[in-house]
């Protein structure tokens, strides 16, 4: 298994929620943190940006990179993962976590919302893989985790919306794919999910807070996260589970 120490780690969507709690997690236990996403000034009803989760992680002793990146262009992707190259050498792993959501119904959907969704949840997360792939692979070393939700197997389309779940339910399906093609460079592919909501802003305005006696706080999600990042391909892979799920099989205490 690896340790995190001076890793280098993207973490898309980082810039708040769980992509930030994450960034801070993985700095704390001494690996590099990339904090990749869009907002590099605060909107009003919007908390949160690349360079205050860098400033957060520096404020514990921690080492960020925040670099502005939106994770539906090529072009946007392929500047982040260059930066990263020019200035830490390497990429070790890669958290595909941005996401978003469309909370209707499919019959409220306009094609715009629907593609968007699919963009940022399933069109970003392979955007990003084949940008930290090439160097994963020349160097046979490795961990991709993508954050994916329960509502990829909802039988509704859930407060998320319909083409939330389509888009998560797609990004497990490409978890097993890229896992089975990776394993050979001793890469490991793993999905993530929260078992119960965990508070953060894209919640909350999905949701407007309902179920909340039944959300989670995160430490059980970081907990599966740091340990899915240490794997490489000879250890956990192409395994779609929750924290829950992780922290028990695992004895992650
Ligand atoms: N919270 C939960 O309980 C829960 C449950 C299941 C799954 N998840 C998953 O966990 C992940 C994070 O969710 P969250 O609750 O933390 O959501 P959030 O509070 O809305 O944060 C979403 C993050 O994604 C980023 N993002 C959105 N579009 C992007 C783009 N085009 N390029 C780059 N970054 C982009 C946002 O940053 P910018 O706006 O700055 O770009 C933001 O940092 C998502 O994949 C979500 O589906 C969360």
């Amino acid at each position: 298994m690896l340790e995190l120490k001076d890793k280098v780690c993207i973490i898309t969507g980082s810039s708040r929620g769980l992509g930030k709690i994450l960034a801070m997690g993985f700095a704390r236990e001494g690996a590099k943190v990339v904090v990749a996403a869009r907002t590099e000034v605060e909107k009003e009803l919007l908390p949160g940006t690349i360079y205050k989760t860098a400033e957060a992680i520096k404020a514990e002793g921690g080492y960020a990179l925040p670099i502005k990146c939106d994770v539906t262009s090529e072009e946007s992707v392929g500047e982040m993962v260059k930066r990263v190259l020019d200035e830490l050498g390497r990429i070790d792993i890669l958290v595909n976590n941005a996401g978003t959501a469309f909370p209707k119904l499919i019959t409220e959907t306009p094609l715009k919302r629907w593609e968007l969704v699919l963009k940022v949840n399933l069109t970003g997360a392979f955007l990003c893989s084949l940008g930290v792939l090439p160097g994963m692979i020349a160097r046979k070393s490795g961990s991709i985790i993508n954050i994916t939700s329960i509502d990829a197997i909802a039988r509704s389309s859930g407060f998320a919306g319909a083409a939330y779940g389509v888009s998560k339910a797609a990004l497990e399906r490409f978890t097993w794919s890229l896992a089975a093609e990776v394993g050979k460079y001793n890469i490991a592919v793993n999905a993530l999910k929260p078992r119960e909501g965990i508070e953060t802003e894209g919640l909350m305005a999905v949701s407007r807070g309902v179920g909340r006696e039944r959300w989670e706080s995160p430490e059980k999600f970081v907990r599966a996260a740091i340990f899915l990042a240490k794997q490489a391909a000879s250890g956990v892979t192409g395994t779609v589970a929750s924290d829950e799920e992780y922290c028990l099989w695992h004895g992650l205490e």
